[in-house]
């Protein structure tokens, strides 16, 4: 996964030659799909500001920013607080290079409080909309884990070894007879390098996911929750082009809370993506900007946005948001 994901040449993430977001791409994230989501995350970043206690300086960093879309709205949106805009310094921290150069263009607007080297601690948010459900992750049974070789006809397919790595047999303990789950190791990693730079601050994690107990069920998930997209479809077998479509799983918000802890971190809110920016003002924000919009074909097109991000099933209700804080 991390080959056919990041390789420098062929990754899916890593080629220049792919459209991978958008209408006619393989998917489009709530960042990409209506300008209310970045808007109503502006609001609640606007609160989080005061809970700071109104710092003169302070960072949101992105961690896979992709192209910049939520970057661009999310500062055009800021710009309406304008002391928190002020105050405010932009950081987009993707792998990608590609996504970077994409991203440099969409913000040459704001290109004075932007940048693209996150190494330095911060005081502020870090923000990610599906990072870690693109982690590339282990594939485990109760006795080994899942390998891709190559059979004799030079295609991929799948063969079973022994743990590549110790933990992993820890985490064999939750796995049924015959059952396949996911361990994303990589995220402790990441939330060890995040707590290492923000001196205080949020966490702020969108993706879809599940509770452990849930996410490894193995009557609801048999075979865990690995899947391909190409063209907003599955992809009927994940090996069939690497580099070609994204892969994924779903993201265990037992073991994000978990790693959190272990830093210092206290879960502040963990909800539904719908009722998250429900509650986080998204028909406030909708109310005010239809009031500025002079057009009845804008208006429509902002509240059917509107109307998906909180439809009981719609795709905000399968996404999950958590907040967590180190005071
Ligand atoms: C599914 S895309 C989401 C893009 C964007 N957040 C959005 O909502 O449209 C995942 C992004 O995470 C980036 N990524 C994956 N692993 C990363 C890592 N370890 N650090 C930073 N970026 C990463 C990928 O390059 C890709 O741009």
């Amino acid at each position: 996964m991390e080959a056919a994901l990041y390789d420098p040449e062929f990754g899916y993430y890593t080629r220049s030659d792919l459209k991978r977001w958008g209408r006619e791409a393989d998917y489009r994230t709530s960042a990409e799909r209506s300008e209310l989501f970045a808007a109503t995350l502006a609001r609640y970043f606007a609160r989080v500001w005061d809970e700071l206690g109104r710092p003169a300086q302070w960072t949101i960093v992105e961690g896979g920013s992709g192209d910049g879309a939520f970057a661009a709205r999310l500062l055009q949106a800021l710009s309406d607080h304008s002391r928190v805009f002020d105050a405010t310094s932009y950081c987009l921290d993707d792998v990608s290079e590609s996504s970077r150069t994409r991203a440099r263009e969409q913000l040459v607007g704001f290109a004075e409080r932007v940048s693209f080297d996150c190494r330095g601690s911060f005081e502020g948010i870090y923000f990610s909309n599906e990072l870690l459900d693109a982690f590339p992750f282990h594939r485990i049974t109760n006795s080994g884990e899942l390998y891709v070789t190559l059979d004799p006809d030079n295609n991929f397919t799948w063969t079973t070894g022994a743990f590549s790595v110790p933990l992993l047999a820890d985490f064999s303990l939750k796995c049924a007879e015959g059952q396949i789950i996911e361990v994303n190791l990589e995220v402790d990693d990441w939330f060890a390098g995040v707590a290492a730079r923000i001196n205080s601050g949020y966490v702020i994690t969108v993706d879809y996911g599940a509770e452990e107990a849930e996410l490894y069920d193995p009557v609801l998930r048999p075979n865990g929750t690995l899947r391909a997209f190409s063209r907003h479809k599955f992809v009927d077998d994940v090996l069939s082009a690497p580099g070609e479509y994204d892969i994924t799983s779903s993201v265990n918000w037992t073991q994000v809370k978990r790693a959190g802890e272990r830093w210092g971190f206290e879960v502040v809110e963990f909800a539904s993506q719908d009722k998250f920016l429900l509650n986080a003002g998204l028909l406030e924000e909708l109310a005010q900007r239809i009031t500025r919009m002079e057009t009845d074909a804008d208006k429509f097109a902002l509240t059917t946005d509107a109307r998906e991000m909180i439809l009981p099933g719609g795709m905000a209700s399968s996404f999950q948001v958590l907040v967590q804080r180190r005071s």
